[in-house]
């Protein structure tokens, strides 16, 4: 099957600055991949070059096999980008940009487009505002039209740059609901997001970027296994016994870290505790989490 996209050796300079330094990557379709790093670390140049909005220095792209500079028209319809930056015309309608943008796309008016207009604004609730002028919308709005905006040409690629950045939690939800629904229908979804409990729980397969290279690539459970661990955390009423200090990996005030592998462990752990008299007062297992796989990776 033709990937979704496929990204292949490519280098951006600006000037003297690179800002990607030889990205390979290939996103299979009905994907959900998540693309993530710290700030500055290329993921929206990645993008942009994607989109065809910035001309790779070197290497290729591709969108469901069409070349992003030589078959850049195929390429482009193929793909919903919604950009990190908010850019509108404020004179027009929330309706109006729609419509405008599907006719950018070749997309017909007429009764099939405005039907898929009206399900896009309830999917998003903004049924209401849809003959609002652009400027009279809030931030959150606005992200949620530019997702609109993306997929009104009913691209099979969606690609978010960070579309929960200033969204209220509900809408975040709503917004996640409906992306979910899209790829189990079979779209393709790529995402960058700065709250990576999000990509834990969307997304099947990650990328780290650092300094525009990808650093760690995996599905989002063996990274979880590689770089983060399991922890049982015991509070305990006055000093931990010295016998269990030397196995423990961390001390917070009263909480103590012990690092375990599997959960029966748990159970010889705090039978190890009992025996030399620790009295533990309040206990939990926190679970491995992407934050902790993160800045494993980002430190390394
Ligand atoms: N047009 C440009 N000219 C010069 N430098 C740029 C330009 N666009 C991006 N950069 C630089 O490239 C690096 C990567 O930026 P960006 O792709 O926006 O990172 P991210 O989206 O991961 O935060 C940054 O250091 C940024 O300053
Ligand atoms: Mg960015």
């Amino acid at each position: 099957m033709t990937a979704a996209i496929e990204v292949q050796g490519v280098e951006k300079r600006f000037g003297s600055f690179v800002a990607l330094a030889g990205i390979s990557l290939t996103i299979q379709q009905g994907e959900f991949f998540a693309l993530l790093g710290p700030n500055g670390a290329g993921k929206t140049t990645l993008i942009s070059a994607l989109a065809g909005l910035t001309r790779a220095s070197s290497g290729t792209l591709g969108v469901m096999g069409h070349d992003v500079v030589t078959d850049y028209q195929a390429a482009r319809r193929s793909l919903g980008i919604v950009p990190q930056e908010i850019v509108f015309d404020p004179f027009f309608s929330v309706r109006e940009t729609l419509r405008f943008q599907a006719g950018y796309f070749g997309v017909a008016r007429g009764r099939t487009l405005d039907d898929w207009i009206d399900e896009l604004l309830a999917k998003l609730s903004l049924s209401d505002k849809a003959d609002h002028n652009m400027r009279q919308l809030s931030g959150g709005m606005k992200r949620r039209v530019l997702v609109a905006q993306a997929l009104v040409h009913r691209p099979p690629v969606i690609v978010l740059d960070e579309p929960t950045a200033g969204v209220d939690v509900e809408l975040r939800q709503t917004l996640w609901a409906f992306i979910r629904e899209l790829n189990g229908k079979g779209h393709t979804i790529l995402l960058t997001t700065h709250y990576l409990e999000e990509a834990q729980q969307l997304c099947s397969r990650i990328a780290m970027m650092k300094m525009g290279r990808i650093v760690a690539m995996d599905t989002t459970d063996h990274l979880l296994n590689a770089f983060s661990e399991r922890v049982l955390r015991v509070k305990i009423d006055g000093e931990l016994p010295l016998s269990q200090v030397a196995v423990r990996t961390r001390q917070q005030g009263a909480w103590h870290h012990f690092t375990i592998h599997d959960l029966a462990e748990v159970e010889t752990r705090l039978a190890g505790l009992r025996e030399a008299g620790a009295r533990i007062t309040n206990m939990e297992v926190a679970e491995p989490d992407l934050e902790e796989v993160f800045l494993n990776v980002m430190h390394r």
